[in-house]
């Protein structure tokens, strides 16, 4: 079975081109920052937020030194607020990937407030056709909440979005899944 995390990668290697504006809203150890990095390229620009100074460290040294990354120690709720700072305005993509940092301690995790605070001024800056992937953990602590309340965020949004859940059906425990937003007009 592909794993959510892989699934997003495949779907953004077949959005994003040189020269893109995209949001890592959880850096974490810096996986999907990398990726983005590559995909945009030198001409792009990818905006790694992360709330956890460890985790920006461990990005940074993944993407050892590529210019078009800039790391921002901040939660993602206030994106909107670096975005304008920084002069930019529609992205092609944004990536969250929520709960806790693997191996960190698990106190410091993504919260329902913050991550659809966060998604929301994601998705009042997306270009059409652009993308936002969200990797849900309904089986840790907290996760089935945090889950539950984005999918029915998603499930209100209007039809300028197309929302897709990719999940597995009949595990015996909660498995992680994938939503894709795309926004069609
Ligand atoms: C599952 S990890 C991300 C994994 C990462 N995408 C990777 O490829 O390695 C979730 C991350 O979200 C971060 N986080 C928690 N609350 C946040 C917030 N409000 N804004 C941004 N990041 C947050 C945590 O510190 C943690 O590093």
């Amino acid at each position: 079975m592909m794993r959510a995390t892989e699934l997003a990668h495949l779907l953004m290697r077949q959005s994003l081109k040189a020269g893109d504006r995209v949001i890592d809203a959880t850096t974490g150890n810096g996986h999907d920052t990398l990726l983005l990095a590559e995909l945009v390229g030198p001409t792009g620009r990818v905006f790694g937020f992360d709330v956890q100074e460890e985790a920006l460290a461990s990005t940074a040294r993944r993407v050892d030194g590529l210019p078009q990354v800039t790391l921002i120690h901040a939660g993602h709720e206030t994106l909107a607020e670096h975005l304008r700072a920084n002069g930019q305005d529609r992205l092609a993509a944004a990536m969250f990937n929520l709960g806790y940092l693997p191996g960190a301690p698990k106190d410091i995790m993504t919260r329902t407030e913050t991550t659809l605070a966060g998604l929301q001024q994601a998705l009042a800056h997306l270009a059409t056709q652009g993308i936002v992937t969200l990797v849900l953990y309904p089986g840790h602590p907290g996760g089935a909440e945090e889950a539950a309340a984005v999918r029915s965020y998603t499930r209100g949004l209007n039809e300028d979005f197309a929302v897709t859940r990719y999940a597995r059906i009949n595990a015996s425990a909660p498995a992680p899944e994938l939503l894709v937003i795309e926004r069609l007009h």
